[in-house]
């Protein structure tokens, strides 16, 4: 692994980048208007679980990047085999073939254990958008062409562009950008703190009053991230699973942050043993290296689309740098990592005692419930322990602040739900070693400890 040793020159540059940056640089999430006054901190390099920021501060990156670092940072063998595939073959689109694509797409139905076809894009919201064009086209040609709507639930996030954000169940992010796409609608989720209704019997009602006929599929993440880290009870996925081949409704897993073992499984849903019709899967697939994702669909699916070459019953759906050789080529070898250093298993382990430590938080008045699964936590920040009202906004930010400022970076919910921005979140490299968990954890108990106590 490279050292992380930083060029000296970047640090006397850093004024000038800052200048450029507000000049020229649009940043996503950010209130540019006072910028000046916090700046986004300028990180110069990294390894293994840290960053390091212009000043020579070192940081634990405890939601690995955009939740998507699992290998970690400064991987040396990812950059050449990067340069290797640049040298040799820089570019070709997928109406040819190249190995890295094959191969990748091959290993992913092989990690899945089941027959099916990937198609590559370049995030996880182009993912979602494949999955939605396939699931209406794949009734078009299967007789139920009335079949177009797709059920989402609130506090989900399945993507940015405007057919995955008409499936995101978080209004704040749809301010100013209605109307969404039609056809889209929301039911809740299983929420273990704050929500006791049977959301499964919930998704069957909601197929029968709007017309079995008219429904193409269901979407949901296995474990809702963004939107606070919801898990949900054990029979909720088999239960999905029974309820929409019932009505011949397809499933659509959003395993964009949860596979590629965040949650300590090669992907969450196998822990649950139902197969999805289609699954979206980004970020883990190349770590970050790589700009990459995919929608597979499960074969029979696929099978609909077969047809003589003009009868136009192909998936007519094409991106310039899908399945880009540079970026399969990195995916491969990145999964070929989690495998030799066995980072599933590590990050269940880790994950288990991480949790395990966190929960003792919840003997503090503002800390609801800890919650999570593998490298994927949650803890449910309240005003106090008898109202379990949502801890506001500005406190949460406290907390999130200080462990910044001890060197530690954890995430936490926007307003995902009107009120809820108070879910501190975590999803570190898998390759968290123990010390390492012992200083995430330990920063952010006294971060909640001495933030929140006098509040309490
Ligand atoms: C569950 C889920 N699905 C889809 C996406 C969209 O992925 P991308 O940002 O790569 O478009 C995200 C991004 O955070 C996500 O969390």
């Amino acid at each position: 692994m490279w050292s992380g040793k930083r060029d000296r020159s970047s640090m006397e540059d850093s004024a000038d980048l800052t200048k450029l940056d507000q000049r020229s640089l649009w940043h996503p999430m950010l209130q540019h208007r006072g910028i000046e006054a916090r700046m986004p901190r300028q990180i110069v390099s990294a390894s293994g679980v840290f960053l390091e920021d212009a000043n020579g501060q070192r940081l634990l990156d405890g939601v690995a990047g955009l939740w998507c670092v699992n290998v970690g940072y400064g991987r040396e063998e990812l950059a050449e085999v990067a340069r290797e595939q640049m040298v040799r073959l820089p570019y070709l689109p997928l109406t040819f073939t190249h190995a890295p694509a094959a191969e990748l797409a091959a290993k992913l139905t092989g990690m899945l254990g089941y027959a099916g076809k990937v198609y590559f894009t370049n995030s996880g919201s182009e993912a979602n958008e494949a999955a939605f064009k396939v699931a209406r086209q794949y009734h078009a040609q299967t007789g139920s062409p009335g079949r177009y709507k797709i059920i989402a639930r609130y506090r989900g996030y399945h993507g940015n562009t405007l057919g995955a954000l008409s499936a995101t169940g978080q209004a704040e992010r749809r301010v100013g950008y209605e109307p969404m796409a039609p056809g889209f609608l929301h039911i809740e989720a299983p929420d273990s703190f704050r929500n006791t209704q049977d959301c499964a019997a919930l998704l069957e009602r909601t197929i029968e009053c709007e017309g079995p006929g008219t429904v193409a599929a269901f979407i949901m993440e296995p474990i809702i991230a963004g939107g606070g880290v919801l898990v949900p009870p054990d029979d909720y996925l088999p239960r999905v699973r029974e309820i929409c081949d019932r009505h011949g409704v397809l499933l659509i897993l959003d395993e964009v942050v949860t596979g590629f073992g965040r949650t300590g499984a090669s992907f969450a849903h196998r822990r649950a043993g139902v197969e999805p019709d289609l699954l979206t899967l980004g970020k883990g697939i190349a770590s970050g290296y790589q700009p990459l994702a995919a929608m597979v669909a499960k074969q029979q699916v696929f099978e609909a689309f077969e047809g003589a070459p003009d009868e136009l019953r192909h998936f007519r759906h094409i991106n310039t740098y899908g399945g880009h050789p540079v970026a399969t080529a990195v995916g491969l070898r990145n999964i070929e990592i989690f495998e030799r250093e066995g980072l599933f298993e590590k990050a269940a382990k880790t994950g288990d005692a991480l949790l395990a430590r966190l929960r003792g938080l919840e003997d503090h008045p503002n800390v609801g419930e800890v919650r999570g699964r593998g490298l994927l936590l949650g803890i449910e920040l309240v005003a106090s322990d008898r109202s379990r009202d949502p801890l506001d906004a500005a406190q949460t930010a406290a907390v999130v602040a200080r462990c910044a400022a001890d060197g530690v970076i954890v995430g936490k919910t926007t307003n995902t739900t009107p009120g809820h921005s108070n879910i501190v979140i975590l999803a570190p490299p898998l390759v968290l070693a123990e010390d390492e968990a012992n200083l995430l954890a330990s920063t952010l108990e006294t971060s909640i400890r001495e933030e929140l106590s006098a509040k309490a």
